[in-house]
Protein backbone atom coordinates (compact mmCIF):
# COMPACT_ATOMS: atom_id res chain seq x y z
CA UNK A 1 0.00 0.00 0.00
CA UNK A 2 1.49 3.31 -1.36
CA UNK A 3 2.15 5.73 1.94
CA UNK A 4 0.53 9.14 2.09
CA UNK A 5 3.56 11.91 2.34
CA UNK A 6 7.15 12.02 0.92
CA UNK A 7 9.61 13.36 4.18
CA UNK A 8 12.98 14.99 3.12
CA UNK A 9 15.56 16.26 5.35
CA UNK A 10 17.84 18.69 2.91
CA UNK A 11 21.48 19.71 2.62
CA UNK A 12 22.75 16.46 1.90
CA UNK A 13 24.53 16.09 -2.06
CA UNK A 14 23.83 13.62 -3.92
CA UNK A 15 25.79 10.83 -5.68
CA UNK A 16 25.73 7.79 -7.58
CA UNK A 17 23.90 5.90 -10.00
CA UNK A 18 20.28 5.94 -11.11
CA UNK A 19 18.38 3.59 -14.30
CA UNK A 20 16.07 5.36 -15.73
CA UNK A 21 12.80 3.80 -16.65
CA UNK A 22 11.01 3.51 -19.37
CA UNK A 23 8.44 6.62 -20.55
CA UNK A 24 5.33 6.63 -19.05
CA UNK A 25 3.95 9.29 -22.18
CA UNK A 26 5.21 6.55 -24.60
CA UNK A 27 4.03 3.15 -22.45
CA UNK A 28 0.41 4.45 -21.81
CA UNK A 29 -0.18 5.26 -25.64
CA UNK A 30 1.14 1.90 -26.73
CA UNK A 31 -0.99 0.33 -24.44
CA UNK A 32 -4.00 1.82 -26.04
CA UNK A 33 -2.38 1.39 -29.56
CA UNK A 34 -2.32 -2.21 -28.74
CA UNK A 35 -6.14 -2.43 -29.39
CA UNK A 36 -5.77 -2.02 -33.23
CA UNK A 37 -3.83 -5.60 -33.53
CA UNK A 38 -5.68 -8.71 -32.52
CA UNK A 39 -3.16 -10.53 -30.63
CA UNK A 40 -0.70 -10.33 -27.83
CA UNK A 41 1.74 -7.87 -27.56
CA UNK A 42 4.82 -7.71 -24.84
CA UNK A 43 5.70 -4.70 -24.18
CA UNK A 44 9.31 -4.18 -22.37
CA UNK A 45 10.49 -1.48 -20.05
CA UNK A 46 6.93 -0.35 -18.98
CA UNK A 47 7.27 1.53 -15.56
CA UNK A 48 5.93 0.38 -12.13
CA UNK A 49 3.55 3.47 -11.69
CA UNK A 50 -0.33 3.96 -10.64
CA UNK A 51 -1.31 5.84 -14.20
CA UNK A 52 0.00 2.31 -16.09
CA UNK A 53 -2.45 0.43 -13.75
CA UNK A 54 -5.38 3.01 -15.05
CA UNK A 55 -4.62 2.48 -18.48
CA UNK A 56 -4.65 -1.10 -17.64
CA UNK A 57 -8.13 -1.18 -16.23
CA UNK A 58 -9.17 0.74 -19.46
CA UNK A 59 -7.82 -2.42 -21.22
CA UNK A 60 -9.57 -4.76 -19.18
CA UNK A 61 -12.88 -2.56 -19.15
CA UNK A 62 -12.72 -2.66 -22.77
CA UNK A 63 -12.53 -7.12 -23.00
CA UNK A 64 -9.03 -7.46 -23.29
CA UNK A 65 -6.24 -9.17 -20.79
CA UNK A 66 -2.88 -7.22 -19.26
CA UNK A 67 -0.52 -9.51 -17.81
CA UNK A 68 2.56 -7.89 -15.91
CA UNK A 69 6.09 -9.80 -15.48
CA UNK A 70 8.22 -7.37 -14.07
CA UNK A 71 8.51 -4.41 -16.31
CA UNK A 72 6.71 -6.21 -19.36
CA UNK A 73 3.35 -6.36 -20.14
CA UNK A 74 1.50 -8.35 -22.14
CA UNK A 75 -1.11 -7.09 -23.62
CA UNK A 76 -3.87 -8.82 -25.42
CA UNK A 77 -6.81 -7.67 -26.88
CA UNK A 78 -8.04 -10.03 -28.81
CA UNK A 79 -10.76 -10.26 -26.37
CA UNK A 80 -12.13 -6.63 -26.89
CA UNK A 81 -15.53 -6.81 -27.04
CA UNK A 82 -16.73 -2.98 -26.73
CA UNK A 83 -15.87 0.73 -27.21
CA UNK A 84 -17.25 2.62 -24.49
CA UNK A 85 -14.86 3.74 -21.85
CA UNK A 86 -16.39 4.92 -18.38
CA UNK A 87 -15.74 8.03 -16.48
CA UNK A 88 -14.69 6.68 -13.27
CA UNK A 89 -11.30 5.49 -15.69
CA UNK A 90 -11.09 8.54 -17.55
CA UNK A 91 -11.66 11.18 -14.58
CA UNK A 92 -8.68 9.33 -12.96
CA UNK A 93 -6.66 9.75 -15.94
CA UNK A 94 -6.74 12.11 -19.13
CA UNK A 95 -4.62 10.04 -20.94
CA UNK A 96 -7.24 7.35 -21.52
CA UNK A 97 -8.81 10.07 -24.12
CA UNK A 98 -5.74 7.87 -26.25
CA UNK A 99 -8.20 5.00 -26.69
CA UNK A 100 -10.80 7.03 -28.98
CA UNK A 101 -8.53 6.78 -31.80
CA UNK A 102 -7.82 3.20 -32.05
CA UNK A 103 -11.44 2.14 -30.96
CA UNK A 104 -12.45 3.75 -33.88
CA UNK A 105 -9.97 2.64 -36.17
CA UNK A 106 -11.18 -1.29 -34.89
CA UNK A 107 -14.92 -0.62 -34.58
CA UNK A 108 -15.78 2.31 -36.29
CA UNK A 109 -17.71 3.96 -33.30
CA UNK A 110 -16.47 4.56 -30.11
CA UNK A 111 -17.65 5.87 -26.61
CA UNK A 112 -15.62 7.32 -24.16
CA UNK A 113 -16.23 9.88 -21.19
CA UNK A 114 -15.08 13.24 -21.46
CA UNK A 115 -12.17 14.25 -19.44
CA UNK A 116 -13.35 17.46 -18.01
CA UNK A 117 -10.61 20.15 -16.26
CA UNK A 118 -8.02 19.12 -14.67
CA UNK A 119 -5.14 20.29 -12.77
CA UNK A 120 -3.19 22.09 -15.45
CA UNK A 121 -6.11 24.19 -16.67
CA UNK A 122 -8.96 23.18 -18.75
CA UNK A 123 -7.45 20.77 -21.25
CA UNK A 124 -9.83 20.64 -24.65
CA UNK A 125 -9.78 17.92 -26.91
CA UNK A 126 -11.21 20.09 -29.78
CA UNK A 127 -7.87 19.43 -32.00
CA UNK A 128 -8.26 15.60 -31.44
CA UNK A 129 -11.33 15.40 -32.77
CA UNK A 130 -10.89 18.00 -35.48
CA UNK A 131 -8.11 15.22 -36.40
CA UNK A 132 -10.49 12.63 -36.58
CA UNK A 133 -13.62 13.98 -38.18
CA UNK A 134 -11.25 14.69 -40.84
CA UNK A 135 -10.89 11.09 -41.18
CA UNK A 136 -14.82 10.33 -41.53
CA UNK A 137 -15.88 10.30 -37.77
CA UNK A 138 -18.81 12.16 -36.59
CA UNK A 139 -19.33 13.15 -33.12
CA UNK A 140 -22.05 13.95 -30.61
CA UNK A 141 -21.38 14.53 -27.04
CA UNK A 142 -24.27 13.08 -24.10
CA UNK A 143 -24.26 13.23 -20.51
CA UNK A 144 -20.71 13.70 -20.46
CA UNK A 145 -19.75 10.98 -22.76
CA UNK A 146 -18.31 11.87 -26.50
CA UNK A 147 -20.04 9.50 -28.81
CA UNK A 148 -18.16 8.39 -32.28
CA UNK A 149 -19.40 6.96 -35.24
CA UNK A 150 -17.89 6.67 -39.22
CA UNK A 151 -21.54 6.23 -41.01
CA UNK A 152 -19.56 6.62 -44.55
CA UNK A 153 -16.90 4.83 -42.77
CA UNK A 154 -13.15 6.24 -42.44
CA UNK A 155 -11.35 7.54 -45.06
CA UNK A 156 -7.81 8.66 -45.11
CA UNK A 157 -7.47 12.65 -45.44
CA UNK A 158 -4.97 15.71 -44.94
CA UNK A 159 -5.12 16.62 -41.62
CA UNK A 160 -3.97 20.31 -40.71
CA UNK A 161 -3.49 20.54 -36.80
CA UNK A 162 -4.06 23.98 -35.50
CA UNK A 163 -1.38 23.24 -32.61
CA UNK A 164 1.18 20.33 -32.56
CA UNK A 165 -1.11 18.68 -29.85
CA UNK A 166 1.14 15.02 -28.27
CA UNK A 167 -2.72 13.60 -27.70
CA UNK A 168 -4.15 14.65 -30.97
CA UNK A 169 -1.11 13.89 -32.73
CA UNK A 170 -1.74 10.58 -31.80
CA UNK A 171 -5.34 9.91 -32.17
CA UNK A 172 -4.95 11.29 -35.64
CA UNK A 173 -2.23 8.35 -36.21
CA UNK A 174 -4.25 5.78 -34.14
CA UNK A 175 -7.83 7.04 -36.38
CA UNK A 176 -5.79 7.14 -39.40
CA UNK A 177 -4.42 3.26 -39.09
CA UNK A 178 -7.93 1.63 -39.68
CA UNK A 179 -8.71 4.40 -42.22
CA UNK A 180 -9.11 3.44 -46.26
CA UNK A 181 -6.04 5.26 -47.87
CA UNK A 182 -3.32 7.44 -46.88
CA UNK A 183 -3.73 10.02 -44.34
CA UNK A 184 -0.98 13.00 -44.19
CA UNK A 185 -0.83 14.61 -40.87
CA UNK A 186 0.94 18.12 -40.90
CA UNK A 187 2.01 20.20 -38.21
CA UNK A 188 2.25 17.59 -36.07
CA UNK A 189 3.63 17.09 -32.82
CA UNK A 190 7.60 15.81 -33.28
CA UNK A 191 7.98 14.27 -29.42
CA UNK A 192 10.01 10.86 -29.15
CA UNK A 193 7.15 9.41 -27.51
CA UNK A 194 5.65 9.71 -30.91
CA UNK A 195 8.65 8.48 -32.53
CA UNK A 196 8.00 5.68 -30.34
CA UNK A 197 4.27 5.25 -31.15
CA UNK A 198 5.38 4.93 -34.75
CA UNK A 199 7.82 2.36 -34.06
CA UNK A 200 5.85 0.13 -31.96
CA UNK A 201 3.04 0.27 -35.07
CA UNK A 202 5.33 -0.57 -37.96
CA UNK A 203 6.39 -3.77 -35.82
CA UNK A 204 2.69 -4.78 -35.76
CA UNK A 205 2.18 -4.63 -39.26
CA UNK A 206 1.35 -0.83 -39.26
CA UNK A 207 2.96 1.45 -42.36
CA UNK A 208 3.63 5.08 -40.38
CA UNK A 209 6.37 7.40 -41.51
CA UNK A 210 7.58 10.70 -40.47
CA UNK A 211 7.42 10.77 -36.59
CA UNK A 212 9.96 12.95 -35.59
CA UNK A 213 9.14 15.55 -38.01
CA UNK A 214 5.85 17.82 -38.60
CA UNK A 215 4.39 15.56 -41.54
CA UNK A 216 3.58 12.40 -40.72
CA UNK A 217 1.86 9.63 -43.21
CA UNK A 218 -0.25 6.59 -42.28
CA UNK A 219 -1.17 4.07 -44.72
CA UNK A 220 -4.44 2.45 -43.37
CA UNK A 221 -6.14 -0.74 -43.50
CA UNK A 222 -3.22 -2.59 -42.83
CA UNK A 223 -3.77 -6.02 -40.83
CA UNK A 224 -2.39 -5.59 -37.47
CA UNK A 225 -0.71 -7.95 -35.39
CA UNK A 226 1.20 -7.88 -31.67
CA UNK A 227 4.45 -7.31 -31.26
CA UNK A 228 7.78 -7.10 -28.94
CA UNK A 229 8.75 -3.60 -28.48
CA UNK A 230 11.04 -2.40 -25.77
CA UNK A 231 9.52 1.37 -24.58
CA UNK A 232 12.42 4.45 -25.09
CA UNK A 233 13.74 5.90 -21.66
CA UNK A 234 11.31 8.62 -19.48
CA UNK A 235 12.88 12.20 -20.99
CA UNK A 236 11.44 13.46 -17.84
CA UNK A 237 12.29 11.16 -15.13
CA UNK A 238 15.92 11.73 -16.11
CA UNK A 239 15.14 15.34 -16.15
CA UNK A 240 14.23 15.04 -12.68
CA UNK A 241 17.08 13.63 -11.55
CA UNK A 242 19.21 16.26 -12.61
CA UNK A 243 17.09 18.98 -11.07
CA UNK A 244 17.37 17.20 -8.02
CA UNK A 245 20.86 16.90 -7.91
CA UNK A 246 21.45 20.29 -9.48
CA UNK A 247 19.26 21.43 -6.32
CA UNK A 248 20.73 19.67 -3.71
CA UNK A 249 24.67 19.34 -5.64
CA UNK A 250 26.74 16.33 -5.84
CA UNK A 251 27.57 13.69 -8.83
CA UNK A 252 25.34 11.58 -10.16
CA UNK A 253 25.25 9.35 -13.54
CA UNK A 254 21.79 8.54 -15.09
CA UNK A 255 21.74 5.00 -17.05
CA UNK A 256 19.30 4.11 -19.74
CA UNK A 257 18.28 7.16 -20.94
CA UNK A 258 18.88 9.36 -23.86
CA UNK A 259 20.34 12.70 -24.01
CA UNK A 260 19.73 13.56 -27.27
CA UNK A 261 16.16 13.65 -26.01
CA UNK A 262 16.91 16.23 -23.16
CA UNK A 263 19.26 18.83 -25.34
CA UNK A 264 17.04 22.27 -23.76
CA UNK A 265 16.99 20.69 -20.74
CA UNK A 266 20.96 20.21 -20.19
CA UNK A 267 21.78 23.21 -22.11
CA UNK A 268 20.02 25.75 -19.42
CA UNK A 269 21.50 23.50 -16.26
CA UNK A 270 25.13 24.28 -17.98
CA UNK A 271 24.05 27.65 -18.17
CA UNK A 272 22.80 27.46 -14.22
CA UNK A 273 26.63 26.41 -13.73
CA UNK A 274 26.32 22.29 -13.76
CA UNK A 275 28.90 20.27 -15.50
CA UNK A 276 26.80 17.64 -17.61
CA UNK A 277 28.46 15.01 -19.96
CA UNK A 278 26.58 12.65 -21.86
CA UNK A 279 27.63 9.14 -23.36
CA UNK A 280 25.40 6.75 -25.52
CA UNK A 281 23.57 5.64 -22.73
CA UNK A 282 24.20 7.63 -19.71
CA UNK A 283 24.34 11.29 -18.82
CA UNK A 284 26.40 12.77 -15.70
CA UNK A 285 25.90 16.04 -13.87
CA UNK A 286 28.42 17.35 -11.48
CA UNK A 287 27.19 20.85 -9.09
CA UNK A 288 30.21 21.62 -6.72
CA UNK A 289 29.29 25.80 -6.72
CA UNK A 290 26.15 27.64 -6.87
CA UNK A 291 23.66 27.86 -9.23
CA UNK A 292 23.51 30.89 -11.21
CA UNK A 293 20.56 32.37 -12.93
CA UNK A 294 19.64 31.38 -16.31
CA UNK A 295 18.19 33.36 -19.90
CA UNK A 296 14.36 33.38 -20.33
CA UNK A 297 12.95 29.57 -19.44
CA UNK A 298 10.03 29.44 -22.20
CA UNK A 299 8.21 26.23 -22.35
CA UNK A 300 7.75 24.66 -26.13
CA UNK A 301 6.62 21.84 -28.01
CA UNK A 302 9.10 19.32 -28.49
CA UNK A 303 12.88 20.12 -29.35
CA UNK A 304 11.96 22.75 -26.95
CA UNK A 305 11.87 22.95 -22.92
CA UNK A 306 9.36 21.03 -22.03
CA UNK A 307 6.62 22.03 -19.86
CA UNK A 308 6.56 19.12 -17.97
CA UNK A 309 10.19 19.98 -16.71
CA UNK A 310 9.22 23.86 -15.83
CA UNK A 311 8.35 22.98 -12.14
CA UNK A 312 10.95 21.05 -11.15
CA UNK A 313 13.47 23.19 -13.44
CA UNK A 314 12.55 26.19 -11.02
CA UNK A 315 12.79 24.12 -8.30
CA UNK A 316 16.45 23.51 -9.12
CA UNK A 317 17.30 27.75 -9.25
CA UNK A 318 15.34 28.65 -6.05
CA UNK A 319 18.71 29.07 -4.37
CA UNK A 320 20.13 30.68 -7.61
CA UNK A 321 22.37 33.77 -8.15
CA UNK A 322 20.30 36.07 -9.90
CA UNK A 323 16.98 36.13 -11.36
CA UNK A 324 15.19 34.04 -13.79
CA UNK A 325 11.75 34.33 -15.95
CA UNK A 326 9.54 31.52 -17.02
CA UNK A 327 7.03 31.72 -19.62
CA UNK A 328 5.03 29.08 -19.73
CA UNK A 329 3.63 28.87 -23.17
CA UNK A 330 1.92 25.17 -23.55
CA UNK A 331 -0.83 25.19 -20.60
CA UNK A 332 -2.95 27.67 -18.89
CA UNK A 333 -2.82 26.95 -15.54
CA UNK A 334 0.45 25.34 -14.61
CA UNK A 335 2.75 27.21 -11.64
CA UNK A 336 0.30 25.36 -8.73
CA UNK A 337 3.65 24.55 -7.13
CA UNK A 338 4.52 28.30 -6.78
CA UNK A 339 2.42 29.16 -3.52
CA UNK A 340 3.95 25.94 -2.00
CA UNK A 341 7.22 26.72 -3.30
CA UNK A 342 7.07 30.32 -1.67
CA UNK A 343 5.63 28.28 2.06
CA UNK A 344 9.61 27.20 1.67
CA UNK A 345 11.44 30.66 1.72
CA UNK A 346 11.39 30.70 -2.21
CA UNK A 347 10.94 34.28 -3.90
CA UNK A 348 8.37 33.64 -7.01
CA UNK A 349 5.91 36.08 -8.30
CA UNK A 350 3.44 35.06 -11.18
CA UNK A 351 1.57 36.79 -13.73
CA UNK A 352 -0.56 34.67 -16.35
CA UNK A 353 1.73 32.74 -17.97
CA UNK A 354 5.50 34.22 -16.36
CA UNK A 355 7.07 33.77 -13.72
CA UNK A 356 9.85 35.22 -11.80
CA UNK A 357 12.41 33.17 -9.77
CA UNK A 358 14.42 35.46 -7.91
CA UNK A 359 17.29 33.24 -5.95
CA UNK A 360 17.14 33.72 -2.17
CA UNK A 361 20.16 32.34 0.16
CA UNK A 362 18.22 29.86 1.87
CA UNK A 363 14.96 27.77 1.68
CA UNK A 364 13.96 26.38 4.67
CA UNK A 365 11.41 23.00 5.28
CA UNK A 366 7.75 23.51 5.52
CA UNK A 367 4.85 21.25 5.30
CA UNK A 368 3.87 21.16 1.61
CA UNK A 369 0.89 19.68 -0.98
CA UNK A 370 1.42 18.71 -4.21
CA UNK A 371 -1.31 19.47 -6.59
CA UNK A 372 0.32 17.38 -9.74
CA UNK A 373 2.38 15.10 -11.02
CA UNK A 374 5.43 17.47 -11.88
CA UNK A 375 4.76 19.93 -9.00
CA UNK A 376 4.93 17.50 -6.51
CA UNK A 377 8.50 16.23 -7.96
CA UNK A 378 9.92 19.95 -7.64
CA UNK A 379 8.24 20.22 -3.87
CA UNK A 380 10.30 16.66 -3.50
CA UNK A 381 13.51 18.42 -5.48
CA UNK A 382 13.19 21.99 -3.58
CA UNK A 383 13.07 19.66 -0.02
CA UNK A 384 16.81 18.35 -1.12
CA UNK A 385 17.96 21.45 -1.07
CA UNK A 386 16.08 23.06 2.28
CA UNK A 387 17.29 23.13 5.29
CA UNK A 388 15.41 20.67 7.41
CA UNK A 389 12.41 18.83 7.39
CA UNK A 390 10.00 19.13 4.33
CA UNK A 391 6.65 17.15 4.57
CA UNK A 392 5.36 16.47 1.02
CA UNK A 393 1.62 15.75 1.00
CA UNK A 394 -0.44 14.46 -1.95
CA UNK A 395 2.10 11.70 -3.23
CA UNK A 396 -0.86 10.22 -5.09
CA UNK A 397 0.42 12.60 -7.73
CA UNK A 398 3.88 11.39 -7.58
CA UNK A 399 3.11 7.88 -7.93
CA UNK A 400 1.20 8.58 -10.86
CA UNK A 401 4.19 8.83 -12.70
CA UNK A 402 7.52 8.14 -11.22
CA UNK A 403 8.78 4.79 -9.97
CA UNK A 404 10.27 4.55 -6.49
CA UNK A 405 11.50 7.89 -6.75
CA UNK A 406 12.13 8.13 -2.55
CA UNK A 407 14.19 5.03 -2.78
CA UNK A 408 16.27 5.87 -5.82
CA UNK A 409 16.78 9.33 -4.20
CA UNK A 410 17.31 7.64 -0.86
CA UNK A 411 20.21 5.57 -3.20
CA UNK A 412 22.05 8.51 -4.26
CA UNK A 413 22.42 9.86 -0.40
CA UNK A 414 19.31 11.77 0.14
CA UNK A 415 17.48 11.57 3.52
CA UNK A 416 13.99 11.15 2.21
CA UNK A 417 11.59 8.82 3.78
CA UNK A 418 7.67 8.00 2.90
CA UNK A 419 5.19 8.09 6.03
CA UNK A 420 1.42 7.63 6.57
C1 LIG B 1 1.02 15.31 -23.28
C2 LIG B 1 1.70 14.72 -22.06
C3 LIG B 1 1.96 15.78 -21.02
C4 LIG B 1 2.74 16.94 -21.63
C5 LIG B 1 2.04 17.45 -22.88
C6 LIG B 1 2.83 18.52 -23.62
C7 LIG B 1 0.81 12.47 -21.99
C8 LIG B 1 -0.01 11.48 -21.24
N1 LIG B 1 0.84 13.70 -21.48
O1 LIG B 1 -0.26 15.81 -22.85
O2 LIG B 1 2.72 15.20 -19.97
O3 LIG B 1 2.82 17.99 -20.69
O4 LIG B 1 1.82 16.36 -23.81
O5 LIG B 1 4.10 18.07 -23.92
O6 LIG B 1 1.45 12.15 -22.98
N2 LIG B 1 -5.11 21.32 -26.40
C9 LIG B 1 -6.30 21.86 -26.88
N3 LIG B 1 -7.11 21.04 -27.61
C10 LIG B 1 -6.82 19.74 -27.86
C11 LIG B 1 -5.62 19.20 -27.36
C12 LIG B 1 -4.78 20.02 -26.64
O7 LIG B 1 -6.58 23.03 -26.69
O8 LIG B 1 -7.61 19.05 -28.51
C13 LIG B 1 -4.20 22.18 -25.61
C14 LIG B 1 -4.02 21.66 -24.19
O9 LIG B 1 -5.03 22.13 -23.32
C15 LIG B 1 -2.66 22.22 -23.83
C16 LIG B 1 -1.90 22.18 -25.16
O10 LIG B 1 -2.91 22.10 -26.18
O11 LIG B 1 -2.79 23.54 -23.39
C17 LIG B 1 -0.94 21.02 -25.30
O12 LIG B 1 -1.60 19.83 -25.09
P1 LIG B 1 -1.13 18.42 -25.69
O13 LIG B 1 0.14 18.57 -26.46
O14 LIG B 1 -2.29 17.81 -26.39
O15 LIG B 1 -0.82 17.62 -24.37
P2 LIG B 1 -1.37 16.21 -23.92
O16 LIG B 1 -1.32 15.26 -25.08
O17 LIG B 1 -2.65 16.37 -23.19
Amino acid sequence: MAKEKIVVEGGTPLAGEVHISGAKNSALKLIAAALLGQGESAIHNVPLISDIVVMSKVIETLGGSVRRDGHTLHVDTAGVDTWETPYELVSKMRASISVLGPLVARFGKARVAMPGGCNLGARKIDMHMVGMEALGVHFHTDHGYIEASTPNGLHGAYVALDFPSVGATENAILAACGAEGVTVITNAAREPEIADLQDFLCACGAEVRGAGGSVITVEGRRPLHGCVHRVIPDRIVTATYLCAAAAAGGDITLRNTEHRQLAAVTTALRQAGCRVDCGADYIRLTRTEPLRAVPPVQTTPYPGFPTDCQAIFMAALLQSRGTTVFVENIFQSRYRHVPELIRMGADIRTEGRVAVVCGVERLHGAEVVATDLRGGAALVTAGLAAEGITTVQGVGHIHRGYEELPAHLRALGAHITEEN
